[in-house]
């Protein structure tokens, strides 16, 4: 999925194994940015260490790279970053990264310190793919914006990470699976629900800028969950979930509101026994490729962007020197 996001078409059989030595190969982060992770506040925000661990990334790649060689750096270093950075907080040692491992199964594996279970780390994968790509969302938008500018990189992927961070963008499913949690069994989920909309709060994991009916990834994570919540025994959950989406349904629905992407994705990374400050940072690993594509995409025909605003003060006023004012 990266390749075919990178370079435009799926690769053959050696392009994808040559990309996969490629990606392994750039796993490891410099040992100074490993310093600067174990001296970052335990009780650190994820998406801020994050932020701060790519950008720092950057400082150290004193190379000449290409942007899609960089690119390449970050969708491998971004993983690496995270889990350094969970098990510094652990107060446990940063795991390397195996390269007999696939991406998702080494981020499982670099996160618990063991090789994960071949169906949690599909699933995983899964969620990665779903998430890796979708068009001019905000934080695709802010590295367009900054790339646009000539500048670098992992300046622009820094962007993204800031912006995916806002609750109503990327930190949406932490907030989904709160909902679950706090609504705690199916029958509770009409009043919770008829609850909140009639206090004016928004129900997370529903609704979309673009999307007026379900969002296609919410089938497939939904789907997901439930054998996740089947195979660990926590079904109930999983039914919690989904009496939550029907009586959200039944009444946004008629105002274009459905199930998005985080609607279940939430539930399926704590299923996987991941915590929720890890949802957002996962969301962002995943969606490296696609913000790494659009930069590459917008600066082959590059052109700076820069919106009109309109101004909606008063006019004609007069200038009044400070000691009259
Ligand atoms: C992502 O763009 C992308 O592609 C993003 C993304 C990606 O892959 O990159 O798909 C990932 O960001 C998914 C969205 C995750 N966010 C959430 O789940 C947060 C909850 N959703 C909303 O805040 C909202 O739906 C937005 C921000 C996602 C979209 O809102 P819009 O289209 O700008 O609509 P709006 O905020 O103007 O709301 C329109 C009406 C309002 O009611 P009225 O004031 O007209 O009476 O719909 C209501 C809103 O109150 N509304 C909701 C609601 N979402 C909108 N009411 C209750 N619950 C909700 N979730």
């Amino acid at each position: 999925t990266s390749y075919l996001l990178l370079n435009g078409i799926l690769p053959d059989k050696k392009e994808l194994s040559d990309f996969e030595s490629l990606l392994k190969g750039n796993r490891e982060i410099p040992d100074n940015l490993k310093k600067i992770i174990q001296a970052f506040p335990k009780d650190g925000n994820t998406m801020d260490m994050l932020r701060t661990g790519v950008s720092a990334l950057g400082i150290y790649d004193t190379t000449s790279a290409t942007n899609l060689e960089k690119a390449v750096k970050i969708i491998s270093g971004i993983a690496t970053i995270t889990t350094a950075f969970e098990a510094v907080k652990k107060g446990k040692l940063i795991v390397d990264p195996d390269p007999d491992l696939s991406h998702a199964a080494n981020f499982l594996y670099q996160l618990n310190g063991r090789a994960p279970d071949p169906y949690d780390a599909r699933s995983l994968d899964i969620v990665m793919i779903l998430h890796a790509e979708h068009e001019m969302n905000a934080s695709t938008f802010s590295c367009t914006v900054t790339a646009a500018t000539l500048s670098d990189m992992y300046s622009a992927l820094t962007s993204g990470i800031g912006t995916l961070k806002g609750p109503l963008h990327g930190g949406a499913n932490e907030e989904a699976l709160k909902t679950i949690l706090e609504v705690g069994e199916p029958r509770n989920a009409e009043t919770y629900v008829k609850e909140a909309l009639g206090k004016g709060k928004r129900v997370m994991g529903f609704g979309h800028r673009v999307y007026r009916n379900y969002d296609p990834r919410y089938k497939v994570l939904k789907r997901i969950s439930r054998d996740l919540a089947a195979r660990k025994g926590a079904l109930s959950l999983y039914e919690t979930a989904e009496a939550i989406e029907t009586a959200t349904v039944s009444r946004l629905s008629s105002k274009g509101i459905f199930p998005n992407v985080d609607s279940y994705s939430g539930l399926v990374l704590h299923l996987l026994g991941i915590s929720p400050e890890l949802f957002t940072p996962i969301f962002a690993i995943s969606r490296t490729p696609g913000w790494s594509a659009h930069v590459l995409e917008y600066l082959e025909d590059n052109r700076m962007i820069r919106p009109k605003a309109y101004y909606t003060g008063e006019l004609n006023l007069q200038y009044v020197p400070v000691d009259k004012r």
